[in-house]
């Protein structure tokens, strides 16, 4: 556990934002056109209404949304001095997404992928401030990126209702001043691997060439925990920070079920108006949620300067942790980034016909 009382030291504060999700929307009714759901069942269990389904690679998520964060910071990769990105659906095993977002930007500091599913960017924001903390690096890219769509089988209305595609990122550099990341904690029970995995997607199809590639999960007992685990490391993070839950100005929660998140609040006797949601507009895009929620929450003017944010994540491990941020001065991007990703006329439906077999959409 990482904390921060009395006289600053180093550590990382947050300069630059970012998000990049595709265009293709996939709606409840687009899911109900090919399986058997409905757009009543998704939304009242999940608060998802409709999610987003890639064209691109990760990697070009991760440096779309890394290009928005750099342009907000008003400063180049050659500025970075490591690029780190938290995923658990790179396109290759190697080289990571990391160095693949390097070798679009430039620059030559170190890169790195973080696997903690869900997650995944407060274990990757942790990873880059406790480098600054210790004096590896000053400036880092941190990412989540993820392509959850690949890994779906859309077949299973269990599993293929909740997941979505994107990227966000944030730049941080070392500061000594009140802003940055005050405390984080992270945790994980291997006892409970098995109660969210995503099969076939490794190499465990050498031993076993049968094995289907999809998200398989044991909902109820996930969400059980994540209720629970999220609320204690929000409380030890607060805690840390020295501060008490009524100090928080806004909750940013892993996006992977509103119910979740409303239950968590409800533990930690939140105010729903302090609580920031996005899950509606994208599903669960896995380790790329908090950072596009941090980078939407700012455009929509939700965070203010000095707001002090907590950030909480569960994903599969199980994995948990959260981080008391406190913003700085300034909420505006210092530039807009001027180069994107070609977009696509496509609908989610029909990327999906590309390469589904069976769901009646070819
Ligand atoms: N459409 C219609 N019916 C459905 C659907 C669907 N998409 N999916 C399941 N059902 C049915 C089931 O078959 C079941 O029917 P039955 O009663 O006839 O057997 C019924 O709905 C209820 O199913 P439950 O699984 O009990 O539904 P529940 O209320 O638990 O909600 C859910 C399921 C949304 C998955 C919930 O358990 C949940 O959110 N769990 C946490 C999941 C989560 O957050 N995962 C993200 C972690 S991701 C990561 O880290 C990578």
């Amino acid at each position: 556990m990482m904390k921060r009382e009395g006289s600053p030291m180093r550590h990382a504060a947050i300069v630059g934002w970012g998000e990049y999700t595709p265009p293709a929307v996939l709606s409840n009714e687009d899911l109900a056109s090919v399986i058997d759901t409905s757009d009543d069942w998704i939304t009242t269990r999940t608060g998802i209404k409709e999610r987003r389904i890639s064209h691109v690679p990760n990697a070009d998520m991760a440096t779309a949304a890394a290009r928005r964060a750099l342009a907000a910071a008003d400063l180049a990769a050659e500025d970075m001095d490591l690029i780190v990105v938290a995923t658990c659906s790179p396109d290759r095993a190697v080289p990571s997404v990391a160095a693949y977002v390097q070798r679009a930007l430039g620059g030559l500091g170190a890169t790195m992928d973080v696997n903690a599913a869900c997650s995944g960017f407060i274990y990757a924001l942790t990873v880059a401030n406790g480098m600054i903390a210790a004096g590896n690096v000053n400036r880092a890219l941190v990412i989540g990126a993820e392509r959850l769509s690949s890994f779906l089988d859309f077949h299973d209305r269990t599993t293929a209702v909740l997941f979505g595609d994107g990227a966000g990122a944030v730049v941080v550099e070392a500061s000594d001043g009140p802003e940055g990341l005050l405390s984080s904690n992270l945790h994980s029970d291997g006892s409970l691997t098995e109660i969210l995995r995503i099969r076939g997607s490794g190499t465990e199809v050498v031993f076993d060439p049968d094995v289907p590639t999809t998200v398989d999960m044991e909902g109820r007992e996930v969400f059980r925990n994540a209720v629970t685990r999220m609320g204690e490391a929000a409380v030890v993070a607060i805690d840390s920070a020295g501060l008490s839950i009524e100090d928080i100005d806004v909750l940013l929660s892993h996006q992977a079920n509103v119910r979740i998140i409303d239950a968590m609040a409800k533990r930690l006797r939140v105010d729903s108006d302090h609580v920031y949601t996005n899950i509606h507009a994208y599903g669960n895009t896995s380790a790329a949620s908090i950072p596009i929620a941090l980078s939407e929450a700012l455009d929509q003017g939700v965070i203010k300067p000095g707001d002090l944010i907590a950030m909480v994540a569960f994903g599969g491990g199980l994995t948990w942790g959260a981080a008391v941020v406190r913003w700085g001065d300034r909420i505006e991007r210092l530039r807009e980034s001027e180069s994107g990703i070609p977009g696509t006329d496509k609908t989610g439906l029909e990327l999906l016909a590309a390469r589904v077999q069976g769901l009646g959409i070819e």
